[in-house]
């Protein structure tokens, strides 16, 4: 591999997701790109709802213009926090901006959406998905879910918190002693860990499970109290580090074994995920009406079909006394940092791609391969273009 480096013209337009507060990159992330050789064009404000001015971004030497023409035309690698797949109604009008060979990298959310991603294939620009990033060692500084989900761990444990009737550290005051709370995150991958680290730095008595029974150290490293429950889990792991799909029997048999700790909790975390599945139902009405009323249920899987069988993504639903929050795009209400992660992570993935041929990446490297959706006009994703064969061959 040629070890002369690509020097990028790079653009970064502002936003348009209603409820998107994040920004792609932050200014200490455009200064590091200029020192590489490249240079930075923000559409003017787009830092703005993240904390960083217009002034910031000049500071750093980057250009600031002021229309969203300007950068798609001037650009040739295009960074945003949602591209087209994640942001449909306002981003559809960028793609009749898309030019044959621009880079565009975002979150596209590509195995739900083919159809879109065959929009944008027309337009022969290279679009690559920051969720499809490899979960591997060589791929850790570019991998945007793992950043945001981190940011997510950390802001549910806030607002489940701010939702329960009780504090969450043990006090003892002249008025008497007040109990810690009690809080059981299910699922403990990266947002379920740092869920756990953030209610245990509150106070509470924290327990956790995961069908990967590799995490148990994780948790009990962090001060959570790993449940163990009598289920045959050694096999549900993949190569990848991820949990496979159980069957139904071994969520029902899952349910009715938590059914204990569950109803001693006053506030329930789920970050139970399965990747490219629907999220498993864990908590079922019946469970939620056995905890103590005020008690809260957050269901960080709202937006995959959500753990809880009374999650409405988006909303907070009362039942019966209790709690059960859904919350979506979490990582947009703690702009700075969310921000500021994935500007690193994006950094990271254009050297990247600087390294590995540039414009005409190299579509050997496994992580090209796993992120690159569509190059030359064609889909080139692996993954993606498996799930479109095998939705052809159910339709
Ligand atoms: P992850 O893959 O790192 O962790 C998910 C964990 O759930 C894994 O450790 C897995 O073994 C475990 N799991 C799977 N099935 C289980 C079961 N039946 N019982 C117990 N544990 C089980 O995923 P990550 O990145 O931590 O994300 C977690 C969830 O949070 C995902 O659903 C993701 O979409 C969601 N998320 C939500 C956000 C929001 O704003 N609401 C933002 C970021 C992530």
């Amino acid at each position: 591999m040629s070890e002369e480096k690509t020097q990028f013209k790079i653009g970064v337009p502002k936003e348009t997701y209603a409820s998107e507060n994040r920004v792609a990159l932050v200014p200490d992330a455009v200064a590091t790109l200029i020192k590489d050789g490249h240079s930075v064009a923000i559409e003017s404000g787009a830092g703005l709802k993240a904390g960083h001015a217009d002034t910031a971004y000049l500071a750093v030497s980057a250009t600031v213009v002021s229309s969203r023409e300007e950068v798609f035309n001037n650009n040739d690698v295009i960074l945003q926090v949602r591209a087209y797949g994640t942001n449909v109604e306002a981003g559809k009008g960028d793609i009749s901006k898309y030019r044959p060979g621009q880079i565009v990298i975002g979150h596209f959310d590509p195995l739900s959406n083919p159809a879109l991603v065959e929009e944008v294939a027309v337009t022969s620009a290279s679009v690559f998905a920051m969720e499809l990033v490899p979960r591997t060692t060589r791929a850790q500084s570019m991998d945007a879910l793992s950043s945001m989900a981190t940011v997510a761990g950390y802001q549910a444990v806030l607002l489940a918190a701010s939702a329960c009737p009780k504090m969450f550290p043990l006090l003892m005051t002249a008025a008497g002693t007040v109990a810690p709370a009690h809080v059981f995150v299910v699922g403990a991958g990266v947002a379920g860990l740092q869920a756990i680290a953030t209610a245990k730095r509150l106070g509470a008595i924290v327990h956790a499970y995961d069908v990967r029974p590799a995490v148990k150290e994780q948790v009990e490293s962090l001060g959570g109290k790993f449940v163990e429950l009598d289920l045959t889990t050694e096999d549900s792991e993949t190569s990848g580090g991820y949990a496979k799909a159980a069957g139904e029997d071994f969520y029902r048999k899952q349910r009715e074994m938590m059914s204990a700790v569950i109803k001693e909790s006053d506030v329930v975390i789920t970050t139970a995920a399965v990747p490219g599945r629907k999220a498993p139902i864990l908590v079922t009405k019946e469970m939620v009406e056995g905890m103590n009323t005020g008690s809260v249920v957050l269901d960080l899987a709202a937006e995959r079909g959500g753990n809880c069988e009374l999650t409405v993504p988006g909303e907070t639903v009362y039942h019966e006394g209790r709690k059960i929050l859904g919350p979506v795009n979490l990582p947009s209400t703690i702009p700075y940092h969310a921000s500021q992660m994935y500007a690193r992570n994006l950094v990271n993935l254009l050297k990247h791609i600087a390294r590995t041929g540039g414009m005409n990446p190299d579509r050997t490297d496994d992580i090209i391969a796993g992120t690159l959706l569509t190059f030359d006009g064609k889909i080139v994703c692996e993954q993606l273009l498996e799930i479109m064969n095998k939705n052809k061959e159910q339709a």
